[in-house]
């Protein structure tokens, strides 16, 4: 029987090596289309709602939410990934 998780990554070493090596190819440079897609069903009119991004990476979404007056909170493991998201986005 295959292990499902077979070529993905199963610790958080590796995600901290990943970033650290530069390959992030799960990165999404354009957002999630999804929650682009759906983000008038995810608002459902409201205003200055609070979302929690864990695993965040390097989320672009998380700034154009904050941009649109919503309070964004993101938890990543690794350090590379939230100084270069610092660096991109000073003022978050
Ligand atoms: C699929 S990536 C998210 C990519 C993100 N959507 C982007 O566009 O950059 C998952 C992220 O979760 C982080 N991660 C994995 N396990 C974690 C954990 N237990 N706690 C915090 N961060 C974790 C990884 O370092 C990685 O950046």
């Amino acid at each position: 029987m295959s292990n499902p998780q077979e070529n993905q990554f199963t610790n958080l070493e590796e995600w901290v090596t990943s970033w650290e090596k530069g390959q992030t190819g799960f990165h999404e440079a354009k957002g999630s289309k999804l929650l682009q897609i759906n983000i008038d069903k995810v608002l459902a009119g409201r205003t200055g709602v609070k979302f929690f991004f864990p695993l965040c990476g390097k989320a672009v979404d998380m700034k154009w939410l904050a941009d649109m007056g919503h309070t964004v909170v993101g938890v990543e493991i690794s350090e590379k990934a939230i100084r270069e998201y610092s660096g991109i986005f000073p003022f978050l």
